[in-house]
C-alpha cells in the first residue's frame, strides 16, 4: 500500500493517535517567536493540524499541507466545532491538499515552514526534491524546523512489521544524522540545531519509544554581487 493511501486511510477512520498537542520541538525552536504581523508558516505533512493550530496561535499566516484530503477534513472539522478561531489570539489557517515534492506556494514567503515526520515518509529522490521546494518557497534566513525518525527508530529493524511501531508500515526513510543533515546542506539550508532523543509514546497501544532527530536550519542567503 503506498504511504499516502495509508495515511488517508487512518485519516478516515477519524481517529488520531496524535490529539492537538503540539510537537514539543517546534516550540523549543521558535523560542519566543511570535509572530510579527502578516508573517507566514508552513506545516508540511499537517496530519490533523495540531502544528498548523500552535503556529496559527503565534500570530503566523500557516499554510497547512497534506497529501491527504482526509487529514485536512479532520482538522477543518476541528476549526469549525472547537471555536478555537475565537478562543486564541492567532493568524489564519490555511488547508491545502499538496505533495511534498510540488508544492503550489508561488513566490518565497514563508519565514518558517515545519516539517513533523514527513520527510520520513518520503525516499531520497523525493526528500531533495521536497527540500529545494522549501528552499524555493522560504524567505532567506527563514526558519526551518523538523522533526522526524532517526534509524535508531525500532519500526527501523522491524521490516515493516506494525507491532513494532505504529508507524513502520508508512515510513521509507529511517535517517542517519549524515543523511539528513547533508541534504540540507545540498538544498540551501545552514544547521543552527541538531538533537536526538528518545520520545515516550503513551498514545496508543503498548507504551513505546521512538528515536527522533530534531533540527532547525536557516535558508541560506544568496550572495549577493
Ligand atoms: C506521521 S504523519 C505526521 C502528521 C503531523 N505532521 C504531525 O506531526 O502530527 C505524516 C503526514 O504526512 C502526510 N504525507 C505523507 N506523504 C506525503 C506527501 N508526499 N506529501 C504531503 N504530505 C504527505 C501524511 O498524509 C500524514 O498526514
Amino acid at each position: 500500500m503506498e504511504v499516502a493511501e495509508g495515511f488517508e486511510r487512518f485519516f478516515q477512520g477519524g481517529a488520531s493517535y496524535f490529539k492537538l498537542e503540539p510537537t514539543g520541538y517546534l516550540l523549543t525552536a521558535l523560542g519566543s517567536g511570535a509572530a510579527v504581523q502578516g508573517e507566514w508558516a508552513l506545516d508540511l505533512g499537517c496530519g490533523n493540524g495540531r502544528n498548523a493550530l500552535a503556529l496559527a496561535s503565534l500570530g503566523y499566516n500557516c499554510i497547512a499541507a497534506d497529501i491527504s484530503p482526509s487529514s485536512l477534513l479532520v482538522l477543518e472539522r476541528e476549526l469549525s466545532t472547537s471555536s478555537w478561531l475565537e478562543r486564541h489570539e492567532h493568524g489564519k489557517i490555511f488547508p491545502l491538499i499538496a505533495s511534498a515534492t510540488c508544492l503550489p506556494i508561488r513566490s518565497s514567503i514563508l519565514s518558517v515552514a515545519f516539517c513533523g515526520t514527513i520527510l520520513s515518509c518520503l525516499d531520497f529522490p523525493e526528500i531533495d526534491l521536497c527540500l529545494s521546494e522549501l528552499n524555493r518557497c522560504m524567505l532567506e534566513s527563514a526558519k526551518l524546523i523538523i522533526s522526524d525518525f532517526s534509524d535508531k527508530d525500532p519500526g527501523a529493524s522491524a521490516e515493516k512489521q506494525i507491532e513494532a511501531s505504529e508507524c513502520a508500515s508508512e515510513i521509507k526513510t529511517y535517517f542517519t544524522a549524515e543523511s539528513l543533515t547533508t541534504a540540507l546542506e545540498k538544498n540551501g539550508f545552514d544547521l543552527t540545531d541538531f538533537s536526538e532523543c528518545w520520545k515516550y509514546d503513551a498514545s496508543h497501544g503498548k507504551p513505546h519509544y521512538h528515536s527522533m532527530y530534531r533540527l532547525t536550519a536557516l535558508k541560506r542567503n544568496k550572495v549577493k554581487k
